[in-house]
Order: C-alpha cells, then structure tokens, then sequence
C-alpha cells in the first residue's frame, strides 16, 4: 500500500532583506528572538519529523531523537545515518521524495522543513501545505537567501507568489521588537 504523503510545513526566520544566515552560513545573533525560538522549538515539537540540509538542523536537546531526513548530495541512495537510525540520509536528485519519506516509516503526521537555502526551494517545487516565515526588522545583508532568488529575481512574497501561495494569516510574536509570523499557504 502506498505512503501517506505528511503535510508539510516550513519554518524560516529572516532579515529585512528576507536573509536567513550571512555570507559565510552563520545564523546571525540580530535575527535571534527569544519569542520565535519558541515558536519554532514548539511546532517542531509537534512535528512527526525534520527535513534539513546537513548545517541546518534545529538544535536542542531533542534533535538526536527526532525522526529526519538530511539532505545530503555525498549518497546516492537512501542510508541510514551510522551515527543516528531515526535519521535517513536524502539524495533528492537521486531518489523521490515519496520514497524518502516513507522510507522513515511513519504512518502520517507533518514534516517539518527548516531550511537552508536549497531545501527550503526544493520544498516550494514539492508543495508546502504551510510556510511560517517569521520577519524580523534586522539588517542582514548580503547574506544566503530564504529561497533561491530572493533579492536577485524577486522578493520573498513574490518567489512564493510564483509558487501559487498565499498569505492566509499574520500574528505578533514580539511586539517590542516588531517580530511576527507570516503563514503562507497554498492558492485554494
Ligand atoms: N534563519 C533561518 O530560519 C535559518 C534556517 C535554516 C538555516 N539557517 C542558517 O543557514 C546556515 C546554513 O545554511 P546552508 O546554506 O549551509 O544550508 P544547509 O541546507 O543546512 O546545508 C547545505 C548542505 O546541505 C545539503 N543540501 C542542501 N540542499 C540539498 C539538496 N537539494 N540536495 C542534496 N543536498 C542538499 C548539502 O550537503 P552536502 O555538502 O553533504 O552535500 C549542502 O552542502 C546556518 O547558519 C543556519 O543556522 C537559518
């Protein structure tokens, strides 16, 4: 019997300039709020499992014992990870999501998506049932991206806009320091 496709839902806290980290691939201490660490930690408390590139893994103490999937172009089939069987390693050039997916072995629940640049993109081509962007009124720039293109070919709602999403919902998580959530969805 075929998988369950999870939902899918994407956390990414950005600059003014809708970066995510700087230049080099550091996360930048003006973009850190206290208030949306929160938010994250708690919805990818809810979430079945994680998908991430190899530098963006969510922290904590609970990341070893969440199911995920690490993107990683060094396999070229799905491997367990050596170091962690709750984590697969992930080739999407070489092999379907579908199958990575199941090949966790859940029966459904949400897939959380926390970046960076490149996963974040090739989760919009995917299909997000949800992205949380979280915008902060600090200046990064010339840093990596939220999604590929952002600041060359658009802006951060118009490469969603061009994926057919929608801002459905807006809420403050800081007011003291203007930082709030933006949850994009996709067009009905
Ligand atoms: N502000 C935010 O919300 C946010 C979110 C996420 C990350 N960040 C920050 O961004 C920085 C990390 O950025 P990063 O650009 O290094 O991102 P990253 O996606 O975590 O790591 C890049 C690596 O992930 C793998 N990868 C990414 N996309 C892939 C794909 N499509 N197919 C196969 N493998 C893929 C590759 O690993 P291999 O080299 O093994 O092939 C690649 O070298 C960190 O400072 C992090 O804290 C910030």
């Amino acid at each position: 019997m075929a998988v369950k496709r999870p939902r899918i839902e994407g956390y990414a806290v950005i600059s003014r300039e809708g970066t995510i980290a700087t230049a080099d691939g550091c996360f930048p201490d003006q973009i850190k709020i206290p208030a949306d660490h929160q938010f994250y930690q708690d919805s990818v408390d809810r979430a079945a499992a994680v998908a991430n590139g190899r530098h963006s893994a969510e922290g904590g103490e609970k990341e070893k014992l969440r199911h995920r999937l690490l993107l990683t172009r060094r396999v070229t089939r799905l491997v367990p990870d050596p170091d962690n069987a709750k984590v697969i390693l992930w080739n999407p050039a070489a092999t379907p999501f579908e199958e990575a997916w199941a090949r966790l072995g859940l029966e459904e629940g949400t897939l959380a998506v926390v970046g960076g640049t490149d996963v974040f993109g090739l989760f919009l081509t995917i299909g997000y049932d949800a992205f949380h962007l979280t915008r902060t009124d600090a200046s990064v720039p010339g840093g990596r991206p939220v999604f590929p293109g952002v600041g060359t070919v658009g802006t951060v709602e118009e490469v969603m806009a061009r994926r057919g999403m929608v801002l459905a919902d807006t809420r403050t998580l800081d007011p003291s320091v203007n930082c709030r959530v933006e949850s994009w969805v996709p067009k009905p």
